[in-house]
């Protein structure tokens, strides 16, 4: 089997952190998604990833590199227009042949791994299988409705107003080569794309057989800021705690808490789940629960919690605590000793800022 990863598309939900970079790369408990996606697919047994790019392959494919890392191939595809899931299916024909394949969104992470249901697909004789998790609000997502004696799925539907069953679709799909005859049969959606639900739906239509494969720990899409959070929450608690970096005596670590090679905490108290990167300080400050902070990042005086900061940032004499918050790269937050007193921003487009 091969695995095929989406990083191409647009991240306009994101923006202003992705106007520039790839959503992909954004890290959830300092380790970008995307590596998490390779590590979960290599994981399951399968060495041979295609990885859909877009306006930044040059980004991924720096970032990614051959894949040696992983002890994975991995093969660039690229898609000069993010016109749909189902076309940068479509695109990637030529490297998936008639190979079985495990499509994974390259910004989506899920709790323990893919194993489980890529042994399932390979021993059936299914067309396609779909990963589903039950939710709350099925309103908001893609929903699948199956066939209540044989468990096969019968229809797709996209934010149904009265939703079938409350099976959202988790954006992990496998495939057998039928799936070609469907993505050359479908017709773009009002909003101009290749749908893969539609691709899915035409494997019903036909007869083929497609059934689900129910996710039961949780799966978040890091498409939006909040997202990302959360994400990064369910991420920081999981991963085993290690200090690899400097402490002083007069710092406070509670927690599970990593500290990273070369990174500093000085006079700080540091209050777990968090992770501080690689060569970042943390001087005279507080860093609460549910905090990443990458790599490269300078922290004096100020208190921070439940945020994502990202590389070469700095967070200076801040009197008031900054919490829920996503810290683009090499932003700088500090006072200002000019008068007049007043608040002075440079802000790139798109930002969002809470003033008290
Ligand atoms: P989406 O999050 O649905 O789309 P997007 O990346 O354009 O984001 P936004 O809605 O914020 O503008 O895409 C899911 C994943 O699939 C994501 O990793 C990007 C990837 N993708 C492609 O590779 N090609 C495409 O044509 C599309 C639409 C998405």
């Amino acid at each position: 089997m091969k695995g095929l990863v989406l990083s191409g598309g647009k991240g306009t939900r994101l923006y202003p952190i992705t106007y520039t970079s790839a959503k992909q790369l954004v890290p959830v408990a300092n380790k970008p998604v995307l590596f998490r996606v390779i590590e979960a697919i290599r994981d399951a047994g399968i060495d041979d990833i295609g990885i859909v790019v877009g306006d930044t392959a040059d980004e991924i494919k720096e970032a990614v590199g051959t894949g040696r890392r992983w002890g994975v191939k991995i093969t660039y595809i690229r898609q000069e227009q993010p016109l749909g899931l189902a076309h940068a299916v479509k695109v990637s024909q030529h490297y998936l042949g008639n190979d079985k394949f495990v499509m994974f969104l390259g910004d989506n992470v899920i709790e323990g791994g893919i194993s489980g249901l890529i042994r399932q697909f390979e021993n059936s004789n299914y067309n396609c299988q779909i990963v589903l998790t039950p939710v709350e609000n099925p309103s908001q997502y893609g929903v699948a409705e199956l066939d209540p004696d044989t468990r096969q799925i019968i229809r797709l539907v996209e934010k149904p107003r009265n939703p079938p069953s409350n099976l959202a679709l988790v954006g992990i799909y496998m495939f057998d080569e039928h799936i070609w005859e469907a993505v050359q049969a479908i017709k773009p959606s009002w909003r101009g794309e290749l749908e893969i639900t539609d691709a899915i739906q035409y494997l019903v239509d036909q007869g083929y057989q497609v059934y689900p494969y129910i996710h039961r720990g949780w799966w978040i899409d890091t498409g939006a800021p909040g997202d990302l959070l959360e994400a990064n929450d369910l991420v920081l608690d999981e991963i085993e705690p290690r200090i690899e970096g400097y402490v002083d005596r007069d710092s406070q670590v509670n927690g599970k808490v990593t500290v990273e090679k070369g990174a500093e905490i000085i006079n700080s108290r540091i209050r777990g789940p968090a992770i501080i990167g690689e060569d970042s300080r943390i001087v005279n400050s507080y860093v609460g629960p549910f905090t990443s902070i990458y790599h490269h990042v300078l922290i004096e005086n100020s208190e921070i919690e439940h945020s994502i900061v990202l590389e070469h940032s700095k967070i200076l004499d801040i009197p008031y605590r900054i919490e829920d918050s996503l810290i683009g790269r090499r932003a700088v937050i500090t006072r200002s000793p000019i008068k007049p007193k007043a608040l002075k921003m440079t802000l790139g487009d798109h930002s969002q800022v809470g003033i008290l």
